[in-house]
């Protein structure tokens, strides 16, 4: 390793000591830096992963803690001691804790979907589900939660409404209600919409749509968040900035509120094909399964870099960066879309080691103009 980081090339990019500096102290102010944590980071069985959480960031969100399948298995049955235990983790180590997310099309029981006596399911029972698991869950934690993911992805890449079945039963003024039922439960707390791909113009032009009719109305809403699932190659710089730029415009701040970079091949078709596909994929596309090379750990690096000399240079538009996981061993990118790759998105290692990426996410902070 030692002769490996000597080499000219690779002395910007050696691996930061766990002594070294802290990305929350880097960052500008106003400008919050976090990661999703899994139930056994906020428990402390993934210790290591759990250090570099309370060194490096000042905000996190629950990976898959506060979604409605965690919450509220049964109906009118919450389940909050995983929640409960996160929440707590971040207050305790003075973090803004974010709750994600109130509404989804995913990861929601079906129950929640279905109508009565077999019926498709009706607005009225939609809209009687939507308050009440709102009204219990951001209720429970009100004055404790810095902001909530209130509705996420409702729109689909064409930026047409995703017809999931909360748009079906009440329409598209769910949205409207779900914030003003989560406005109600914890008037303190920021909502946001948060949803991914926001670099494809029409699907932005859409959530700014939203953004534009939430506000006319009066409905409160802080932020739109995009996600951040990003790769090598794209969306492209100009696309990141267009992103930022436009959701400023409209009035409210933008957050990237899921940040990784997947170095695998991924197509559109990989999403939803059988797995039988899925398979043959596993075979042609899972490029480094005994570690990554190093050529593309440096192009990694390299577009972090890039990344963050992006969000600095629009860092009045930007409250929070957070990203997708802590460690690669946690991340949800070795097994979407494809299952069982090994993937290398985020900026330590499966031993929780800092990668040469945070390096030189680091570099990029310190060199950033005096605040
Ligand atoms: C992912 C989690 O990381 C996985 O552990 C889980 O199996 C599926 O969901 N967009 C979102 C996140 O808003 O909630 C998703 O998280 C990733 C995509």
């Amino acid at each position: 390793m030692k002769v490996f980081f000597a080499s000219v090339v690779l002395t910007a990019l050696a691996v930061p000591a766990a002594d070294g500096p802290r990305l929350k102290d880097l960052m500008p102010p106003g400008l919050l830096i976090g990661a999703a944590l899994s139930g056994a980071q906020v428990d402390g069985r993934d210790a290591a992963a759990q250090a570099v959480v309370v060194r490096h960031f000042d905000t996190i969100s629950p990976e898959n803690l506060l979604k409605w399948t965690s919450t509220e298995p049964e109906p009118g049955r919450f389940t909050f001691e995983a929640a409960d235990r996160y929440v707590a983790f971040g207050q305790a180590n003075g973090m803004a804790v974010i709750g994600h997310n109130l509404v989804w099309h995913q990861q929601t029981p079906r129950w929640a979907f279905e109508g009565k006596d077999g019926r498709p399911l009706d607005r009225e029972t939609a809209l009687a589900r939507l308050r009440a698991h709102i009204t219990a869950v951001a209720g429970r934690y009100k004055g404790r939660i810095h902001g909530w993911d209130v509705v996420n992805e409702a729109f689909e890449n064409d930026g047409s409404w995703r017809q999931t079945p909360w748009f079906k039963a009440i329409g598209p003024d769910y949205i409207a209600q779900a914030f003003t039922f989560a406005h109600e439960a914890d008037p303190q707390a920021e909502l946001y919409y948060n949803d991914f791909d926001l670099y494809l113009p029409a699907k932005r032009k859409a959530v700014l749509a939203l953004v534009g009719d939430l506000r006319a109305k009066g409905v409160r809403i802080d932020a739109v968040g995009e996600q951040g699932h990003w790769s090598l190659q794209a969306p492209k710089a100009a696309e990141i900035e267009a992103i930022l730029d436009d959701i400023a415009g409209a009035g409210v701040k933008a957050m990237i509120t899921e940040l990784d970079v997947d170095v695998l091949p991924r197509t559109p078709e990989m999403e939803h094909a059988d797995a039988a596909r899925k398979a043959e994929w596993l075979k042609t596309t899972n490029l480094y399964p005994a570690g990554l090379p190093d050529a593309q750990q440096e192009q990694l690096a390299r577009r972090y870099a890039e990344v963050f000399g992006l969000l600095l240079k629009h860092r009045s538009q930007l409250t929070r960066v957070t990203f997708w996981g802590v460690t690669d061993a946690q991340s949800w990118l070795n097994g979407f879309p494809i299952p069982g790759r090994t993937n290398y998105p985020l900026l330590w290692d499966r031993q929780a080691r800092g990668k040469p990426a945070l390096q030189a996410v680091i570099d990029v902070l310190k060199a950033a103009p005096a605040r």
